[in-house]
């Protein structure tokens, strides 16, 4: 067996994977969705929210970084599926919700509108995958690390690029008002193991300007939660 057939093999082997992937739903890769909780939590009052990034989801994009919605593979019952099984703890510490008082509902929920999206992985596999990717990220640190502190000062988006992206890949930033950060969006290969460097589309596609302020606190007053700079 020549190595021409063994090229020819490893194309056609990967052509197949390439098929499979991209199917008509139009699935590519995954975002891995964190929130920045002094901001995120200025649109939806949160309860305790900690001072850390926290996992918002892992969402199907197509190859223009369009997430892929609602499809139709139903209703997910998190509670009859799941139950108080340790994949429920392991949800509990990983996977909070920062705003469902039942985080049951804000699971279900994610399964619904984003994850059953992607055709690969059944709900338990998904989940599985979110927790594990969300562990082996530690964005606090590797931005402590260059010297990027949440202590209300406002640095270049390039100072957040360039701290993550040989870890993590380039990520894509969304912001309020275009210069607070709200969520870190990392992209991740389609069978939900490694990072990957997220497209030119979806870099531009930020919803940030060229300085983003990183604020510190969250303040709480009625009920709702503030971010103080
Ligand atoms: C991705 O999805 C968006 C929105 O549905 C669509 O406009 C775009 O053409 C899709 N891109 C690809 C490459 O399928
Ligand atoms: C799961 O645990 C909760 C509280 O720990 C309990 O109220 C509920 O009955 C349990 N459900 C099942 C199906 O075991
Ligand atoms: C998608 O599903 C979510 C949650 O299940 C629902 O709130 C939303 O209205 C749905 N959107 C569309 C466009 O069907
Ligand atoms: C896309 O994935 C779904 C779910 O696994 C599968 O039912 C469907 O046949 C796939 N479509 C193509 C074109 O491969
Ligand atoms: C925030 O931290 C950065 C990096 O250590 C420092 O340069 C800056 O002066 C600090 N800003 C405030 C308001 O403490």
């Amino acid at each position: 067996m020549g190595i021409g057939f063994l090229i020819f093999f490893v194309l056609f082997v990967s052509s197949i994977a390439s098929v499979v992937t991209q199917n008509t739903s139009g699935f590519h890769h995954f975002w891995l969705v964190q929130s920045w909780p002094p901001v995120f939590c200025q649109k939806y009052p949160c309860k305790n929210p900690p001072l850390d990034f926290v996992l918002h989801g892992l969402w199907p994009v197509n190859s223009s970084g369009h997430t892929l919605k609602n499809s139709s593979r139903g209703k997910f019952d998190f509670v009859g599926t799941i139950g108080n099984s340790s994949l429920r703890g392991e949800l509990e510490k990983n996977w909070p919700s920062l705003v469902y008082s039942d985080s049951a509902n804000f699971w279900e929920h994610e399964w619904e509108e984003h994850g059953s999206g992607q055709p690969l992985m059944e709900p338990t596999e998904y989940f599985q995958a979110a927790i594990r990717l969300r562990k082996s990220v530690d964005l606090m640190s590797t931005l402590k690390r260059e010297g990027i502190l949440p202590n209300g000062t406002s640095y270049p988006i390039t100072d957040f690029v360039d701290a993550t992206k040989d870890i993590y890949g380039h990520p894509r930033l969304t912001c309020s008002y275009g210069y607070l950060l709200n969520e870190v969006n990392l992209c991740v290969d389609s069978q939900a193991r490694n990072f990957i460097s997220c497209n030119h589309r979806e870099r531009k596609s930020t919803t940030c300007r060229k300085r983003i302020t990183f604020p510190r606190h969250v303040k709480i007053e009625n009920g709702y939660i503030w971010h103080e700079e």
